[in-house]
């Protein structure tokens, strides 16, 4: 199964990344939300590709409305393509996605306004058991994909951690604490392979560089830092370039996973490779 993931598009959604997705005909698309600053015009074009699709809101997306009304509107037009704290099956292809806290600006747990006028006052264990719920709902025979917009605590404290804080010192882990508990509490009963995010932008505050966009812990968990900002660009030879994260699932275990920056007639220009794991071989 081939995964495309739009990272942070801040903006940065057009007619040619419409075109690109339909030629690459992935089978499923996950978007880790900050599409713009609360236009409705990017939701309403991810609800008419024409591709299994799943998508979570950030911190962006209610703009400067803390009333909630503009992030109500993104969200009505996503409609079920929009996982907040909800299970998203996507048939075909037969995969399980389960959106962690919409909204999220990481930095361990807090409920922006917009947010809490939706969905209501919650407590960090709140929403870890609404992420939880959500993921055992899902068809156990599904590969399991947890989609959020901050990544979760625990990846590292350092600036160029997946969720490392890098515009003010000292650097710190800026990853959300409840995302973490219920990945722990959702692990009691299935495995999660794949923990896919954003907001944490690649490229680090003050030029020092690019943060780790990709590990593995010891229970077997990828997690992919998707945030390539801004994901639209030009080669040194003036090709015009749109990056997606790609992965590919095998048996419900993650196969392959790269950073892929193709031409918007669908040549794949560049690709950074994040891991390659062998099948399972049968005894
Ligand atoms: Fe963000």
């Amino acid at each position: 199964m081939r995964i495309a993931i739009a990272g942070d598009l801040h903006g940065q959604w057009d007619a040619s990344d419409v075109t690109l997705l339909h030629r690459l005909a992935p089978d499923a698309v996950l978007v880790v939300g900050d599409l713009s600053d609360g236009q409705e015009r990017i939701a309403a074009s991810l609800a008419r590709l024409e591709l299994p699709l799943a998508c979570i809101l950030g911190n962006h997306d209610a703009g400067r409305d803390a009333s909630g009304r503009c992030l109500r509107r993104q969200i009505e037009l996503l409609g079920e393509r929009h996982c907040g704290w909800a299970l998203r099956q996507l048939q075909p292809p037969g995969l399980a996605v389960v959106g962690a806290r919409p909204g999220s600006a990481g930095g361990g747990f807090h409920l922006s306004q917009a947010v809490e006028a939706l969905w209501g006052p919650m407590s960090a264990d709140d929403s870890a058991q609404r992420i939880t719920s959500a993921a055992l709902a899902a068809d156990p025979a599904l590969p399991l994909v947890l989609l959020a917009h901050s990544g979760p605590a625990g990846l590292g404290s350092e600036a160029q951690d997946p969720c490392g804080r890098d515009w003010k010192p000292p650097a710190c882990d800026w990853g959300d604490q409840d995302l973490t508990l219920a990945i722990e509490r959702i692990r009691r009963h299935r495995p999660v392979p794949l923990v896919v995010f954003g907001h944490m932008h690649h490229a680090l505050k003050r030029g020092r560089g690019l943060r780790r966009s990709f590990v593995i812990d010891r229970s077997g968990t990828a997690y992919l830092n998707s945030a390539c900002v801004p994901r639209h660009g030009v080669d040194q030879e003036g090709r015009a370039l749109r990056h997606f994260s790609w992965v590919e699932l095998v048996d419900g275990r993650l196969r392959r996973a790269s950073h892929r920056w193709y031409h918007p007639g669908g040549e794949l220009l560049y690709e950074q490779l994040l891991v390659e794991q062998p099948l399972a071989v049968p005894c």
